[in-house]
């Protein structure tokens, strides 16, 4: 019987990447990072939206070539619906349409915050159902109950900003580049993460709120410039220990009740923020404390990649859900 080969497409932010699942294995991930919106500061939606335009055909060529398939062999398009940059997922979604058509291969829609929580499937040791998985990017902070591949229950997400923005907004009040998560892990390694006390925000149930840091951050800087211009060039360690240390905990405060509630012992994370080095030694230490499995993805399947694109189609392709062509990205998709 012949291979289920898919080809998918991930172009929700800002990079843009191909990756090619077959029976179930990734056997590539392309992916183009764009660099562009450095000097800016944050993602510049239209020069995104441009910038796949200008590397989406390239890094499908070199998905294909690599994989040693050929176009004739794909059996199946899988593409990232939403949620994410509107015109960023246009770009995607007319390409895959386009090629499906022109193969007269299936087309599979994929919801992006699912593919980060498959992506947990893609290498050994594998999570087993129900887990728990902490969702943490640039965009989202959720806490999802996976019950199945395709059966997820969001049970608490933040009702603002997603802690990735926290550490982005918090590294440009320091100066630091963006994006400037990976910078504040890099200083907190060697700060003192007691230094400075910011509040821990308190909301219902197992909802977050992460807006409230950047202000506290943004106060606390403007009192101590008064007093020394220099305050963060000297205590730039102990600033970011500090705020980083605050983030995990808020993080691990709500992930240790939705465990104990859902009696789930079995915990994932999952995006880019589950780089964070404070944040995977604070998991390691609840592992030991209450005897969690946890899970955590390679580094490329943490950050935006097209591999989990094509996991989590290659799991649709099984159950037969496919799209029509006349399907359109969504910036906003619930799980
Ligand atoms: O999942 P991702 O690549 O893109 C989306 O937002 O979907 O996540 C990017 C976010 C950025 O906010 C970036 O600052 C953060 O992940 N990040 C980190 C680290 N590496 C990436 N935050 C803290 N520590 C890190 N080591
Ligand atoms: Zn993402």
């Amino acid at each position: 019987m012949k291979n289920i080969n898919i080809l998918a497409i991930e172009s929700s932010c800002d990079e843009t990447s191909a990756s090619i699942i077959s029976d179930g294995k990734i056997l590539n991930n392309i992916v183009a990072t764009q660099s562009v919106h450095e000097k800016y500061g944050g993602v510049v939606p239209e020069l995104a939206s441009r910038a796949h335009q200008q590397h989406l055909i390239p890094v499908i060529h070199e998905a294909i070539e690599s994989s040693g398939l050929k176009k004739e062999d794909l059996s199946a398009v899988g593409f990232t619906r939403g949620p994410g940059l509107m015109g960023s997922l246009m770009v995607g979604v007319s390409f895959a349409k386009s090629f499906a058509y022109s193969l007269g291969i299936p087309l599979i829609d994929v919801n992006h915050m699912q593919a980060h929580i498959l992506a947990h499937f893609i290498d050994d040791p594998k999570p087993s159902f129900p887990f728990i998985c902490l969702t943490v990017s640039g965009g989202h902070t959720q806490l999802v109950l996976v019950k199945d591949y395709l059966e997820m229950e969001v049970i608490g997400e933040t009702l603002d900003d997603a802690v990735g923005e926290a550490f982005d907004k918090t590294a440009k009040l320091l100066g630091l580049p963006y994006p400037g998560g990976p910078m504040i892990d890099k200083y907190a390694k060697e700060g003192n993460p007691g230094a400075y006390k910011f509040p821990l925000s308190e909301m219902p149930g197992l909802n977050y709120s992460f807006s409230g840091i950047k202000t506290a951050v943004l106060y606390f800087l403007r009192d101590q410039l008064k007093v020394n211009s220099s305050f963060i060039d000297e205590n730039m360690v102990d600033i970011c220990a500090s705020v980083q240390h605050t983030l995990i905990k808020m993080l691990m405060q709500k992930l240790k009740r939705a465990a104990r509630e859902y009696k789930v012992k079995d915990i994932a994370i999952a995006g880019g923020v589950s780089a964070n080095s404070g944040l995977r030694s604070e998991l390691g230490n609840l592992a030991k404390e209450l005897s969690w499995k946890v899970y955590i993805p390679k580094f490329e399947y943490c950050t935006d990649n097209a591999a989990m694109i094509a996991m989590a189609a290659h799991y649709k392709y099984l159950k037969g859900e496919f799209c029509g062509l006349d399907v359109s990205p969504m910036a906003k998709m619930k799980l």
